[in-house]
């Protein structure tokens, strides 16, 4: 048999510095030459001769939320070395939300391929991601799954609050509370700067269940983070002290071959979408766990995920479905509250990074105490999930609402379209005084899908008409194919598929039509007769492809899938599907 670049010539695997070696035609000579270069960095023959723990290191000056990164690589690195492995960070592509153009997820999969093919690419027998910000651990998480070496998730934890005359405040949601204050006039200039001295108290990811926060407890129900290791704030011992333990963790992962394979199977996908709504989590964490389980051949599915979430009550009282921050959830005793409270909906036999299962390690977490963040199953914080689906003749492929953060008044809506064609249509239009609107009318956003802006950003939460902020006005019905902020609320219907920019429905509505909403029977309906919606999407000009796209973009517009396919491209996901998810656990 000859060798291969990860077998030798008897079929057994390769480890540390003989995987992957470059090819020269000549093996002995690619190995040769990799440890003599290794060697001019100092390592000693005994060094060299341990497994390999990889680091991804996602530490940036443009990334605040990952403002710890030399702090977590330190640790980590001490407690590889103390499981006798050897530590060797290599960098990726960082993301942070509010320093990508034109938006984070239009970056996501750049990421997710750097993360892929560099693990493939370099010798090591297992990594340690470093995710934090929005779009980095789906991103870790989908290169590691197609990648198939052992991997552990490692997140940069919650940044600490801030106090605003004498007022506790933390990024994203109160951010998004001042500036709709000072849009309509209740707050001036000097208070909304300010309070923007104070929203980040620190370095890490936003204080609330915001995108970044359920990523975080996403990894830790799938069993590929370390049990404990999603709440603990960024500048805390106990954050540094799961770093250490997440390099001990990764070398007792190489022994037992954990593969990312073994651990995101169907079971642990529902675990995380049982966990996603119990903890009101982001809109976004569908998305994200789509793209996730769909490199490993996992389906989900939006109808039997409504159904799921009927019956998922939100346990976990954090902004924006409720009042505390994710600093709170780490003193109540982290996600393991929030698992012991939903045992009996979990699949407790699902594989962990630690090589024992969900089950075996509720049992052996510490016990539960009094504390206020998370309720008790019988008297939740919203009697359902925090998200429901929607389907209809605007969102054949269905649409998303997180109704624990909606306006209850506004769930059952009917009313007039107040139409913006795009993004920048919206910002020349939104605040003019001469705008046709009222708190009644349903404000529609065409065009920031996938495809449309591109990128789908996160402009689903459409800002108040300046002249009803100023009355007082604090939400509105609100429809687009783009997302929003995890860190978000209102009555705001996101993800319609398919897109406006490829011929959805929506791309039809136009200003005066009726539109209406109904979170009861999950419905989203523009009232016309099925003859007109055919005549006028018969009208719809032909989609005509950007003649000036090239690189990553043109990439980017060819291959991007829709929000139900979680916006991963096409050529990235598996070939095909093994399992749809979730199934009945009751
Ligand atoms: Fe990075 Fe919110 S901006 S986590």
């Amino acid at each position: 048999m000859a060798d291969n670049a990860n077998g030798d010539a008897n079929g057994k695997a390769k480890t540390g510095l003989r995987k992957g070696l470059t090819n020269y035609g000549d093996d002995g000579f690619s190995l040769f030459l990799r440890r003599a270069f290794i060697k001019g960095a100092g390592y000693t023959d005994d060094a060299l001769s341990r497994p390999i723990v990889a680091i991804a290191n996602t530490g940036s000056a443009y990334n605040p939320c990952h403002g710890n990164a030399p702090q977590l690589i330190e640790a980590i690195k001490r407690g590889v070395q103390l499981a006798g492995g050897l530590p060797v960070e290599f960098p990726t592509i960082s993301i942070a939300e509010s320093f990508s153009h034109p938006t984070s997820m239009y970056l996501r999969n750049l990421m997710s391929m750097d993360t892929e093919e560099m693990i493939r690419a370099q010798p090591m027998d297992a990594v340690v991601l470093i995710g934090g910000c929005d779009k980095t651990v789906p991103a870790q998480l989908m290169g590691a799954a197609s990648a198939g070496v052992p991997a552990i998730q490692l997140v940069t934890g919650a940044m600490l609050t801030g106090s605003h005359r004498g007022e506790r405040v933390g990024a994203c949601t109160d951010c998004r509370r001042f500036w709709a204050s000072f849009r309509g006039d209740q707050i001036d200039q000097e208070e909304i700067d300010a309070v923007n001295t104070q929203l980040v108290a620190t370095v890490g990811t936003c204080s609330v269940m915001g995108t970044a926060s359920t990523m975080a407890c996403i990894a830790e129900a799938m069993g590929i983070m370390l049990p404990g290791g999603a709440s603990p704030p960024a500048v805390s011992a106990d954050r540094i002290r799961i770093a250490e333990r997440t390099g001990t963790q990764a070398v007792a992962m190489i022994g037992a071959g954990l593969t990312p394979a073994r651990i995101l199977t169907p079971k642990a996908v529902e675990n995380a979408l049982r966990v996603l709504l119990a903890i009101g989590g982001s809109t976004n964490g569908i998305i994200h766990l789509t793209a996730i389980a769909g490199r490993l051949g996992i389906r989900i599915d939006l109808d039997l995920l409504d159904r799921m979430a009927r019956e998922t009550p939100v346990l976990v009282d954090l902004k924006p479905s409720g009042q505390h921050y994710m600093e709170d959830l780490h003193r109540a005793g982290g996600l393991v509250t929030v698992m012991r409270e939903l045992k009996d909906l979990l699949h407790l036999d699902a594989l962990t990074v630690t090589g024992r299962t969900l089950g075996e390690e509720l049992d052996a977490a510490p016990p539960a105490f009094k504390q206020e963040v998370v309720r008790p199953l019988a008297k939740p914080v919203y009697p359902q999930g925090g998200i429901a689906v929607l389907r209809g003749n605007l969102a054949p492929g269905g649409a998303i609402i997180k109704q624990s953060a909606a306006n209850a008044q506004l769930m059952e809506h009917e009313g007039r379209a107040v139409v913006f064609e795009d993004a920048e249509d919206l910002a020349s239009r939104i605040d003019d005084p001469a705008l046709d609107v009222t708190a009644q009318d349903v404000l529609v956003l065409k065009r920031i899908g996938p495809v449309g802006a591109p990128g789908m950003p996160e402009a689903g939460y459409i800002p108040i008409p300046r002249k009803l902020a100023r009355e007082g006005v604090k939400d509105m019905v609100r429809i687009s194919d783009g997302r929003m902020s995890g860190t978000a609320a209102g009555t705001i219907v996101l993800h319609v598929t398919p897109e406006a920019a490829i011929g959805g429905p929506l791309a039809i509505v136009r200003n005066g039509d009726r539109i209406r909403l109904s979170v009861q029977t999950r419905s989203i309906e523009l009232l016309l007769s099925d003859d007109d919606i055919a005549a006028r999407l018969a009208a719809l000009p032909p989609r005509v492809a950007d003649p000036d796209a090239r690189g990553y973009r043109k990439l980017f517009l060819e291959t991007i899938m829709q929000a139900d396919d979680g916006c991963d491209f096409d050529f990235l996901r598996a070939p095909k599907v093994v399992a749809t998810v979730p199934g009945d656990k009751r």
